[in-house]
């Protein structure tokens, strides 16, 4: 989108679409990361009940090690090259899974996440599992339009904590 369009929508508004970006997270971007991590743990909060730890901030184990161990992969989301959101990427049970996927409320219901899914999936051809909890019906649809949309169709189980889709990401020709 040119500046003529975008300045069309009025001061103030958003344009309609971004030139997204996944970038792997340095060590040196972890902070950013962990800082990201609060909004979406507190996103989260509303479908897992969870709490502030006496400092008032959400607990996340595992972000430690997308740096230290093999099998995962650590991603920002940059939308015109602003910080957009995150996605954590794991390979586990013979498939790459989206562990954690979050795109900041400014840019949601605007293409970020279906382009920033669809750039994540491409990286890594094979078979792929996404899992969303029961009560995030917003991660549901998007998940299921998502991966409709960029694998031609997937099949869907029932995991322990919502449904999963599992579907192929092809190899780059
Ligand atoms: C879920 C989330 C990643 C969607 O990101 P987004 O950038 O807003 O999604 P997009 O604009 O790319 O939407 C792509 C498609 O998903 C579906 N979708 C997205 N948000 C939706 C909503 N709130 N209600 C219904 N459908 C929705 C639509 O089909 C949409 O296509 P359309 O706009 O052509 O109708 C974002 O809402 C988010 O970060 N939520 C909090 C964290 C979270 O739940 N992450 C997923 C963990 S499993």
């Amino acid at each position: 989108m040119t500046r003529a369009q975008r300045d069309r929508h009025g001061p103030g508004s958003s344009p309609r679409s971004y030139a997204v970006s996944v970038v792997t997270a340095a060590g040196s971007e972890r902070a950013t990361l962990e800082n990201l991590m609060q909004l979406y743990l507190h996103d989260f909060s509303e479908f897992d009940s969870s709490d502030v730890d006496e400092a008032g901030r959400y607990r996340y184990r595992y972000l430690p090690l997308y740096w230290s161990e093999p099998g995962r992969w650590p991603f920002l989301v940059r939308a015109d090259g602003n910080i957009a959101g995150f996605a954590l990427v794991r390979h586990a049970d013979g498939r790459y899974q989206m562990a954690e996927f979050f795109v900041l409320r400014r840019y949601r219901r605007r293409g970020v996440g279906e382009e920033a899914a669809r750039q994540v999936f491409a990286r890594f051809p094979g078979p792929w599992l996404v899992e969303e909890l029961a009560a995030n019906t917003t991660a549901i649809k998007f998940w299921r339009s998502v991966i409709g949309r960029f694998a031609g169709g997937f099949d869907e189980v029932q995991g322990p904590g919502g449904p999963q889709q599992l579907f192929e990401s092809p190899m780059a020709v």
